[in-house]
């Protein structure tokens, strides 16, 4: 028997007094009062109380059986709960006194609570998500991201984006992570493999004319994962034709101003700041910096060059940097903090060593006083902006190593001092990438963002003989300190193509075999176009203050790539492999044992 809802558990209020209504729901915390069993009936709704007499005993005795989430159904009258008065709660004036009840499903004892502020490991909420689901934060959370698929989907739709889906099983695109590969059955030995994005389709869907496209859409990386890394996650997937930079930038603050606005109701400013990647490396050591705080760094290279102190001198000489952030306060840091602060940056960065200058009462005191000249002190005191009661925090090594180990820092010197402003929203471009990467191990360039990324015009004739120095039209949208987005106006004519392939060791046979449908269809009239794929679970991440993607999608995977709850990846039926012409290594099987 279903009793069909009038109301949902989050909905009635001291308006509905006196109504005969029906609730479904989920049974939460009782308690018994002298005859009367309260109940808290959920849903995702909210909370309302149940609670019953002893008017009916039969009734009665049935609410004595109930456990907590049961699913049931109820008819009763809205009733006000008096002096009782709930103020957490949105039906906190009212409650149901129960005239009828449907059990439709009795339940186990859950292996952890239903309530938010639990304090189970993360495995077991894995292991059961159906049940962590349940939890009000997690559905919250879920809900945003609902919102966000719809205001994303509006705000393009009223764009005259085409949405347009692009096949999962795909030739492998180079993103620079590792593919998950699916055989085919029917083409023996051969492979697919799924999306580490839709780079090459969204280019291709403007060389058909489609003009402006988004999706949004799964992408699949086997790279090592992290808190904000999923080897499956979702990105909004954008492309447009005839546009430059400016364009991209122009839709993506209106679509975020949207976006903050329909789910976290925040106003803010437009446009963008924008960086080059090179001042952000220089001033914070990240190309994700987070703006929220200050704490810029100060070069002291040139202060030091000459220093006898060879840490400095020897650094400089060999191309390394001197380079030190300011913590205002904490000039008075004592011995022991001070050495438990160097014994964390060692571990945590990498850095050899942490050198300071303590702004006292009676002057700078610098740890390695004794090697440096008062001059070089005061002109490095200077150059850091501090004064008396601060702390500046001085690294030395070989760059860029030494910019992203003094960037650790300053993130963590922002969190242990409470300096980042929580509330805030802080967007920004990073521009002016370069388009290649140098690899030591390999002895060859990579490409910074993807092969597709066009050089800036003006860098074109450095690509023969200095190829490192050519800059991309390439750009990452960051908030917070998080990268949300990157993108680039591509390369749309087969020569400088080819020519891209070629710097990236790519040789012309194994560019035809890889990209021959590409370069193709740039013989066949191809627009100038660009675009950008924006992370939607870091998005969502940011939205809802979650500290890691699992906590917005619905069922990830933990940090060894598996899903706890459906256990999977697992081995399958050796008639299965069969069919698909594979067969499993005998130490691997032999492992799998
Ligand atoms: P990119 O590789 O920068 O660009 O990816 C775009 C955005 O997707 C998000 N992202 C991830 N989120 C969760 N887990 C991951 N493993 C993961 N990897 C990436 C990030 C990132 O900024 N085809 C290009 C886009 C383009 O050029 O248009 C691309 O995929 O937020």
């Amino acid at each position: 028997m279903l009793f069909k809802r009038s109301h949902t558990c989050g909905e009635l209020t001291a308006k509905n007094i006196g109504e005969e209504v029906v609730l479904n729901g989920w049974v939460g915390p009782r308690r018994d009062h002298g005859g009367l069993i309260f109940i808290d009936l959920r849903d995702r709704y909210g909370v309302t109380q149940i609670v019953f007499t002893e008017k009916d005993e039969k009734l009665h005795e049935q609410a004595e059986d109930l456990r907590a989430e049961y699913v049931i159904g109820i008819k009763g009258e809205v009733i006000s709960r008096g002096e009782a008065v709930n103020p957490n709660l949105t039906t906190g004036e009212i409650e149901i006194e129960v005239k009828d009840m449907v059990v439709y499903s009795e339940a186990e004892t859950p292996p952890f609570e239903i309530k938010d502020d639990i304090t189970t490991s993360e495995e077991t909420r894995l292991r059961y998500r159906y049940l962590d689901l349940r939890r009000p934060e997690l559905q919250q959370k879920l809900l945003m991201r609902s919102k966000v698929y719809e205001s994303v989907r509006s705000f393009y739709h009223d764009q005259d984006f085409a949405e347009v889906e692009t096949p999962v099983l795909m030739r492998s695109t180079p993103e620079g992570a590792r593919d998950y590969l699916v055989p085919s059955r029917v083409n023996a030995g051969k492979f697919f493999a799924l999306p580490q994005s839709p780079q090459t389709y969204k280019q291709l869907l403007m060389v058909s004319g489609f003009d402006r496209y988004f999706q949004i859409v799964k992408c699949f990386r086997d790279e090592d994962l992290r808190a904000d890394r999923q080897p499956e996650f979702t990105q909004i997937d954008v492309e447009m034709s005839f546009v430059d930079e400016e364009d991209i930038y122009s839709y993506h603050e209106a679509l975020m101003k949207k976006l903050l606005k329909d789910t976290v109701n925040k106003d803010i400013s437009t446009p963008f700041p924008r960086m080059s990647y090179e001042d952000a490396m220089n001033t914070y050591g990240s190309d994700k910096p987070d703006t929220r705080f200050g704490l810029e760094f100060a070069d002291f290279s040139e202060i030091v060059k000459d220093a006898e102190f060879k840490v400095f001198s020897g650094t400089v000489a060999n191309g390394g940097g001197v380079v030190g952030i300011t913590v205002p306060g904490q000039g008075e840091m004592g011995r022991g903090a001070i050495d438990r602060l160097t014994d964390r940056v060692k571990k945590e960065t990498g850095a050899g060593g942490l050198i300071y200058i303590k702004m006292q009462e009676d002057g700078p005191l610098c740890s390695v006083a004794k090697f440096l000249t008062e001059d070089i002190v005061d002109r490095m005191v200077e150059k850091a902006g501090a004064e008396k009661g601060d702390l500046v925090l001085i690294l030395a090594g070989p760059k860029p190593e030494v910019l992203k180990q003094l960037g650790q820092l300053r993130l963590i010197m922002g969190e242990e001092y409470e300096l980042i402003d929580e509330s805030a929203f802080n967007f920004l471009w990073v521009t002016e990438f370069p388009l290649l990467e140098w690899d030591e191990e390999t002895h060859r360039y990579h490409a910074m963002h993807h092969p597709f990324t066009s050089p800036k015009a003006e860098d074109i004739d450095k690509l023969d003989e200095d190829p490192g120095s050519v800059n991309a039209r390439a750009y990452d949208l960051v908030l917070n300190g998080n990268e949300i987005g990157g993108g680039s106006i591509r390369i749309h004519d087969q020569k400088t193509q080819s020519r891209m392939f070629e710097l990236l060791g790519i040789g012309e046979a194994e560019a035809r075999e890889k990209f021959g449908f590409l370069l193709d269809a740039f013989k066949f009239g191809a627009p100038p176009h660009g675009g950008i794929a924006l992370g939607l679970d870091r998005i969502v991440m940011l939205l809802t203050g979650a500290n890691s993607l699992r906590d917005v999608i619905a069922f990830p995977k933990n940090q060894k790539a598996q899903s706890m709850m459906d256990n999977s990846p697992d081995v399958v039926d050796e008639k299965q492999l069969d069919e698909l012409h594979i067969s499993i290594k005998r130490q691997i099987r032999e492992q799998l044992k």
